[in-house]
């Protein structure tokens, strides 16, 4: 049995959103693997070895099956590190006892902060990588939820495969780059969903009803 393989919840955008103990593993770790932004953001010096994650899931994990038996290794992960994220994979690929998971703040999590409100009656569903769900299910069946999308599942996507009518009382709101320096979120009408510039990382907020 090799170290333990760390896996740390960074962001979702902002340096300073990440645990003491995430910045802690960071520092101790051998390998660091990780998306080129979470990695530049994230990992200042070079006392370790980086990998970038980008098409190259299996592979890295097979190297890093070879490596960790010596080595520290801790991947970064956008977020709450197990929602709709590669967490669940490195722990399905090593197993719960080779792994340490440390939490990270979501997005939807920031999101819900920003607007002052309470998120315990939402779901959260991905469309990221995930063209195939049924998206009218979702809507008919909740009146609160939360949808990750990304840059093809977005939007216009979503105007395009609904079927909604205004007299349906939905609230929109979409949520872009949330804590970047270039954060968003507004209210849009169903009406607008196919015209609003949105970001590529974003969430919609999406509640039917009452206010
Ligand atoms: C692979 S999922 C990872 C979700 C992540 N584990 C979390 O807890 O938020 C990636 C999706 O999360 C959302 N996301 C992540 N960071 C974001 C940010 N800073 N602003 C808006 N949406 C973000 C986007 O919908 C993006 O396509």
């Amino acid at each position: 049995m090799g170290k333990r393989i760390c896996i740390i919840g960074c962001g979702p955008g902002d340096t300073d959103l990440i645990t003491l103990k995430g910045k802690r593993a960071i520092e101790e770790a051998d390998v660091i693997a990780g998306s080129r932004r979470l990695l530049t953001d994230f990992v200042k010096g070079d006392y370790a070895t980086t990998i970038i994650l980008e098409n190259n899931y299996q592979d890295i994990l097979e190297e890093v099956d070879r490596i960790r038996k010596d080595k520290r290794v801790a991947f970064l992960v956008s977020g709450d590190p197990l929602l709709y994220s590669l967490g669940e994979s490195i722990i399905k690929r090593f197993g719960r006892d080779n792994c340490e998971v440390i939490p990270g703040i979501s997005s939807f999590q920031y999101a819900f902060c920003q607007l002052k409100e309470s998120w315990r009656d939402y779901r959260v569903f991905s469309l990221h990588g995930n063209k195939d769900m049924d998206l009218n299910k979702t809507f008919k069946e909740n009146k609160r939820f939360i949808l990750l999308l990304d840059p093809k599942q977005n939007l216009k996507f979503i105007k395009g495969a609904v079927k909604l009518t205004h007299e349906q009382g939905y609230t929109f709101y979409i949520a872009s780059n949330l804590s970047m320096p270039t954060e968003n979120i507004s209210r849009v009408s169903f009406e607008d969903l196919d015209s609003f510039p949105e970001e590529s990382l974003s969430i919609l907020i999406v509640r039917r009803g009452d206010e």
